[in-house]
């Protein structure tokens, strides 16, 4: 088996909410009417970056500097390459995968959502269980440190106490490095993994200081106790999360850059559907810009259907992190003062299984958006004819020939006629395929949408003062004398 990839594309993504207006629930007049709004919130929303420039964001959160970081990026890039963020992310990737099979990522929330995000679409669903020469030399990579269960931690422990080939450790596939972001520096999860990760590694390479300075990158704010270790321990690489930019935004830093190069994930590519974004979003007129359509009709179905519940459908399983990382993005973004929407991924057809009758004849709290892709990367499968058997048991002889592909549209069609069928509100995302450029375009609209969203409603979109409640009376049980 490889790692087959697709042809390149510059196709970009689409937004269709057509079956919405359908169902008659909002109208045409009402997106009408919200164009002036629309028009001054993507104002506010780029005003923000100039604000915060200018350092003039007073006692407000403010981190709009993801907005044009991936074209700045990527003209550092084209400008003065060796001294660029990017070259380095690039050479540090170069660096750990010849050195090591494994790279562990520690991070919660925005620290690693975002990474596996990427690492899921982008990446053969199965990469870890390839061997190196199918993962074309690119390491594994695993996730902790978003947690703190302490079987799935053994549980990683164990698997990098394996010895693979069989040796004494000493060869490339028992070697391993390890990630640690936080932009704070100081989240407990974290911190804490860290220490275990840490401890685990001075081990194996027999407490020699100068590996173990550089088998551990960190990337995190620009001082903090992450910021302190990293200095103490002498690593040579250690990456910024830039200001202005906040962790749930962060994964076209060297957050999310670092570890999708090491898996082989065109980090240029993700960056120019990214820029391609934004364009869009500063150009396109309000009727035909993806983030604002999108944003309008999640706020309408919102305000005058009472979806509160927004469900991202994704159709495809590779883009299931993708909801997730988006589930996290949008919570904290705008639920707050009691107001914001509640995000839901799905994957179907797998939760039709579990979750469709709720879709289709539960409460009318919900507007689905669909996350559909055209083209799938791999050869297009067929049913079989039956093996072991001459007759027709499982009387599916008449579909023999049948694609994956065309079972999954008859299963999209079929789904969206039904929730029409009972004015339930669908609209879609279309991805072209599932590529660096489309999921680089997708993850900045969905960014985009968030924030534009927030000054639509009047909610600060950055920031996100409610968690600091649970690990205040975390540590209190931690510190009862602290
Ligand atoms: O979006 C956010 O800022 C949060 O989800 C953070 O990423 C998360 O709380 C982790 O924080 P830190 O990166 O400081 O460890």
């Amino acid at each position: 088996m490889n790692t087959a990839r697709s042809k390149l594309s510059d196709d970009p993504i689409s937004y269709d909410a057509a079956a919405v207006l359908a169902t008659g629930g909002i109208k045409q007049t009402d997106l009408d009417n919200l164009v002036t709004s629309l028009s001054t919130a993507r104002e506010e929303s780029l005003n923000d970056l100039d604000r915060w420039r200018a350092n003039d964001a007073g006692e407000e959160s403010l981190d709009p500097a993801f907005i044009d970081l991936p074209e700045r990026l990527l003209a550092d890039y084209g400008t003065r390459r060796p001294e660029s963020e990017l070259f380095s992310i690039l050479q540090t990737s170069r660096r750990l995968r010849e050195a090591v099979d494994r790279v562990v990522v520690l991070g919660i929330g925005g620290s690693y959502m975002g990474t596996r995000a990427l690492f899921e679409s982008c990446c053969h669903p199965f990469h870890n269980e390839l061997s190196r020469g199918e993962r074309g030399g690119r390491p594994r990579l695993s996730f902790e440190g978003f947690n703190i269960d302490n079987d799935s931690a053994q549980g990683l422990l164990d698997v990098l106490r394996l010895h693979p080939s069989g040796g004494d450790g000493d060869d490339l596939l028992a070697q391993w490095a390890m990630l640690v972001v936080s932009k704070s520096g100081g989240t407990l999860e974290t911190a804490a993994a860290t220490r275990l990760f840490l401890s685990e590694l001075s081990e194996a390479v027999g407490g020699d200081a100068k590996q173990i300075a550089e088998r551990v990158v960190p990337i995190t704010g620009a001082s903090g106790k992450l910021a302190s270790l990293a200095k103490t321990l002498g690593c040579p690489d250690v990456f910024g999360i830039p200001d202005g930019v906040g962790g749930r935004f962060s994964v076209f830093t060297a957050v999310g850059l670092l570890p999708a190069s090491l898996v082989g994930i065109d980090v240029v590519r993700l960056l120019e559907g990214a820029a391609a974004m934004t364009r869009r979003y500063r150009e396109s007129p309000v009727s035909e810009n993806p983030v604002l359509q999108y944003v309008a009709i999640s706020h309408l179905a919102e305000e005058k259907l009472g979806a509160t519940i927004r469900i991202l459908s994704s159709w495809s399983n590779q883009l299931e992190a993708v909801g997730l990382w988006y589930d996290q993005l949008l919570s904290e973004s705008l639920g707050k003062d009691e107001k914001g929407a509640t995000p839901l991924t799905t994957v179907t057809t797998r939760d039709l299984h579990s979750r469709g009758q709720q879709h289709q004849d539960g409460r009318r709290d919900k507007i689905i958006t669909n996350l559909c892709v055209g083209e799938s990367r791999r050869d297009c499968i067929g049913l079989p004819p039956l093996s072991g058997s001459t007759g027709n048991e499982d009387q599916l002889d008449d579909l023999i020939g049948t694609t994956w592909p065309s079972m999954l549209a008859a299963a999209t069609d079929g789904t969206n006629e039904a929730y029409a069928s009972v004015n339930r509100p669908t609209a879609t995302i279309h991805l072209p395929q599932i590529d660096e450029f489309t999921i680089g375009q997708l993850l900045q609209m969905l960014m985009l949408a968030t924030v534009v969203e927030g000054r639509l409603v009047g909610t600060n979109p950055y920031g996100q003062p409610g968690v600091e409640a649970y690990k205040k009376f975390m540590m209190k049980r931690l510190r009862p004398d602290g």
